[in-house]
C-alpha cells in the first residue's frame, strides 16, 4: 500500500492524517516546523513517526500542509523522485507550485477540502458529505478521488488555473456569511440588541434559510419582501437604513439587486412588479415608504 506522509502539522494536516490512518491507510510520517506538533499529530496514529522534513519527504504520496506562502519554497528545497504524489491542499494556490517536485518526475496535484477545520474533533466529523477539490494529471487525479470516496466526500475536478476563482467564490459560501451576520448584528444594535442576543436569534433563521436552498435550489427558496413583490416594504427598509448610514443603505440595495436576479429565475413575480424594485433600488431613488 502507498506510504502517505504529511508536512506542516498544523489544523488541516494533523485531521487529514488522523482520518486517513483512521481509514487504515498508512500514514508513516508526519513533519513539522516545530518537532513538538509534529510528534503531537504523530502520537496514536499506527505506524506513523514524527520525522524530520527531508524524511517525510520520502514517502510515495506526500501532504505539503504548511501555510500556502510555505508551500513553494518547501517543494523547492526538498528531494523528490520520479513516481512520487506531491500534493498541497490550498484552495486559492494553484498547483504548479509544486513544479520543483514535478521536474523530478513526481506527479503534483491540489487536494483541497471545501471545509473550516478549527477545531479538529469537529473538522473530523465534518469530513463526510464535505466536498474536495482535486487537480493533478488523470493518474494522480484518480488516486486521490479514492481517498476522497474513502473519507466519504465528494469530488469536484477543478482545472488548472482555475483556483484563485474557485477560492474567492467560495468565500460568499463561508466567510463572507460572517459579514452578513455582523452586518444583521450591527443594524440591530442601533436599537439595543446585543450582538449574542442577535445570534441566537438569527442563527436559527440562517440555518432555515440554507435548508430551504437544499431542499428547493436558490430561486425556489428565496422568500421576504423581494420574492413576493412588496415595494413598500423594500422602501421602508431603505429609507431606514439611509437614516441610520449611507454605508448600510448601499450594502442593502446592491444585495437586494442581486436578489432580484432570483426573484426573476424563480417565474413568481410579475414584471410590473419586478420593475417597480429595480427603479426604487436605482441609486438617486427616493424610498417613499417612510
Ligand atoms: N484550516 C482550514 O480551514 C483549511 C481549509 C482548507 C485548506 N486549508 C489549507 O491547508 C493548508 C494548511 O493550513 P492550516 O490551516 O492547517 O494551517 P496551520 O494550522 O497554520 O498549520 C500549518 C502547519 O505547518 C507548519 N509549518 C509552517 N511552516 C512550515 C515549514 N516551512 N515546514 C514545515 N512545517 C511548517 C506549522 O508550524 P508548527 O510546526 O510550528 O506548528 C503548522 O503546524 C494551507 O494550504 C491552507 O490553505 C486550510
Amino acid at each position: 500500500m502507498t506510504s502517505i506522509a504529511f508536512i506542516g502539522a498544523g489544523r488541516l494536516g494533523a485531521t487529514l492524517a488522523t482520518a486517513l490512518s483512521r481509514r487504515g491507510l498508512p500514514v508513516c510520517a508526519i513533519a513539522s516546523r516545530t518537532p513538538d506538533s509534529a510528534r503531537r499529530a504523530a502520537a496514536g496514529l499506527p505506524g506513523c513517526a514524527a520525522v524530520g522534513a527531508a524524511q517525510a519527504a520520502q514517502a510515495q504520496l506526500v501532504f505539503l500542509t504548511v501555510p500556502d506562502d510555505e508551500i513553494g519554497p518547501l517543494a523547492a528545497r526538498l528531494s523528490w523522485r520520479a513516481g512520487q504524489r506531491v500534493v498541497h491542499c490550498s484552495g486559492a494556490t494553484e498547483v504548479a507550485v509544486l513544479e520543483p517536485a514535478a521536474r523530478s518526475g513526481a506527479l503534483i496535484g491540489g487536494f483541497h477540502p471545501l471545509q473550516i477545520f478549527s477545531d479538529p474533533t469537529r473538522a473530523i466529523e465534518l469530513l463526510a458529505g464535505s466536498t474536495v477539490a482535486i487537480e493533478g494529471p488523470p493518474a494522480l487525479e484518480a488516486e486521490l478521488r479514492g481517498l476522497a470516496d474513502l473519507l466519504q466526500m465528494r469530488s469536484l475536478v477543478l482545472p488548472a488555473g482555475a483556483r484563485a476563482l474557485y477560492h474567492g467564490g467560495a468565500s460568499f459560501a463561508a466567510s463572507f456569511l460572517l459579514s452578513m451576520l455582523q452586518e444583521a448584528a450591527a443594524i440591530w444594535g442601533s436599537f439595543g440588541i446585543d450582538e449574542g442576543v442577535a445570534l441566537q436569534a438569527m442563527l436559527p433563521l440562517a440555518r432555515g434559510t440554507l435548508d430551504a436552498a437544499a431542499a428547493k435550489g436558490l430561486a425556489g427558496a428565496l422568500a421576504g419582501p423581494v420574492s413576493r413583490g412588496d415595494v413598500g416594504v423594500v422602501a421602508r427598509h431603505l429609507s431606514a437604513l439611509e437614516r441610520l448610514s449611507p454605508q448600510h443603505a448601499a450594502f442593502y440595495r446592491e444585495l437586494t439587486r442581486r436578489q432580484l436576479l432570483l426573484a426573476r429565475a424563480s417565474g413568481r413575480l410579475q414584471e410590473q412588479r419586478l420593475t417597480a424594485l429595480e427603479e426604487l433600488l436605482t441609486v438617486g431613488a427616493t424610498p417613499t415608504g417612510t
